[in-house]
């Protein structure tokens, strides 16, 4: 069988023929058929819209690895930092690499003092600190000189380095304002979920950080840090085809993940288990999502798998590795028992609908102590360091141009202006 594709356009009989590689092959043969001929693709759902050396998913069969490594091994013996390596440097680092990323990401969390003290007091007293930090991400940027240099190799290290190690103290930040505790500054001491969690949750000088929550926050940290085209993502190369700043790309990436439908999500689980309210409710409440009152199905489904998400089942096993410390979280059976109904339910089952990264995830973090409003932030600075991997192959990648898609134009053909007194 050749690799190819043969396309006809039968209103003149011209053909042409394109290879087929990896499974995808190139628009152009469109153009190169018809230049005004385009595709209708909403949501880009066939479309493959770069080339990437990042992650690989294949949804049918729920595999997801960073640079060739499976993610169940990441999630093991990894840590979010040396995984945050892999992602922007395509390899796994030497030990003498690793000593010299986590002391650069450690000696760069400080944010500069305005960025507190000026910029965040402008906020409502009860802002969403998703919100808030959409804007500090794009705030941060303006703090730094050369954020805009990014054709300088150095100087996009440099970005790098200052968004990956200031996510943390920005959400915390975010957070500490949300509910009026006084900022908490970065401890270089600790690890980097330690940190983060550190700067989170410190009153007074006798907190102690238990090591399994450590340890989870980490796991869900590697969990989250990438996963290929997503809205969030495309976000992030959009932006970034048109030569603006990381931050501000990021800040775009960011807003996108705030959806309800992308990054939202294991919010929007927390809410519906908890309106649900008892595994009594269980079926009524699936009953009227097949009917379409009900909503969707939190946490379930997902654009690219079409199987288990592999992250789902790893956050389940965290779940109860966290519970052991915080004790369990009375949505947990709500949960299992939404799970066990759809996944034996033909509405479910038939739509290839299982339980995604978010399902268990909101669980996690509320036993942990996090509001609701902070699930998204948690999100948003692990996956910061994808974000950035994608931008700089993006800018290195020679196919690649300012992202202009082209519609199919649907509105009235022309007429003449009416006067507003005629109308
Ligand atoms: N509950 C009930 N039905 C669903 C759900 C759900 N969670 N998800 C999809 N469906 C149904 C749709 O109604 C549709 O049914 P139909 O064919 O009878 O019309 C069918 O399954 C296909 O759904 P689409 O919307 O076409 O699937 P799409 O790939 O566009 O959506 C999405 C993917 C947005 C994730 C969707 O499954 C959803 O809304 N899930 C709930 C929100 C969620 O958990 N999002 C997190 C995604 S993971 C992440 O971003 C980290």
């Amino acid at each position: 069988m050749p690799d190819t594709i043969t396309i006809i356009d039968d209103r003149t009989g011209k053909q042409v023929t394109v290879p087929i590689t990896d499974g995808v092959f190139p628009a152009s043969a469109v153009r190169e058929l018809d230049p005004s001929l385009f595709i209708y693709d909403p949501a880009y759902m066939q479309t493959a819209a770069c080339k990437s050396a990042v992650t690989y998913l294949d949804g049918e069969a729920g595999i997801l690895r960073y640079r060739g490594y499976p993610i169940e091994q990441l999630a093991e013996q990894s840590t979010y930092l040396e995984v945050a390596y892999l992602l922007l440097n395509g390899e796994l680092p030497t030990p003498a690499q690793l000593e010299t990323w986590t002391k650069d990401v450690t000696h760069h969390t400080f944010i500069h003092e305005n960025m507190r003290k000026r910029f965040v007091d402008g906020f409502h007293y009860d802002a969403h600190p998703m919100g808030m930090l959409v804007s500090a991400i794009a705030a941060l940027g303006t703090f730094y000189d050369d954020a805009k240099e990014i054709k300088d190799k150095d100087s996009r290290d440099k970005q790098i380095l200052r968004l990956i190690a200031k996510m943390p103290t920005l959400a915390a930040m975010s957070f500490r304002f949300s509910v009026g505790l006084p900022f908490v500054y970065p401890d270089n001491n600790l690890s980097f979920p330690a940190n983060f969690i550190n700067m989170m949750w410190r009153i007074g000088d006798d907190y102690e950080i238990d090591p399994r929550l450590e340890r989870a926050m980490d796991v869900l940290f590697i969990l989250h840090a990438d996963h290929e085209q997503n809205c969030g993502t495309t976000a992030m190369r959009v932006v970034g085809s048109a030569e603006s700043d990381p931050y501000t790309c990021a800040a775009a990436a960011a807003s996108a993940l705030y959806g309800p439908l992308h990054g939202g999500a294991n919010e929007a689980v927390v809410r519906m288990l908890t309106e649900i309210g008892s595994v009594d409710n269980v079926p009524a409440f699936i009953s009227s999502v097949k009917g379409g009152q009900g909503g969707r199905l939190m946490g379930f489904g997902h654009r690219v798998y079409k199987n288990y998400d592999p992250r789902a089942t790893i956050i389940k096993k965290t779940a109860y590795d966290v519970f052991e410390v915080t004790g369990k979280n009375p949505l947990l059976d709500i949960a299992l028992k939404l799970e066990e109904a759809a996944l034996n339910d033909p509405y479910f089952v038939d739509r290839k609908l299982y339980p995604n990264v978010d399902f268990y995830s909101g669980l996690i973090y509320q036993a942990m102590g996090f509001p609701v409003d902070m699930f998204t932030v948690l999100f948003a600075i692990p996956r910061t360091a994808g974000w950035l991997a994608h931008w700089q192959e993006l800018l290195g990648d020679k196919d690649q141009k300012i992202s202009r898609p082209r519609q199919w134009y649907a509105g009235p053909d022309e007429r003449d202006y009416v006067k507003i007194g005629d109308r």
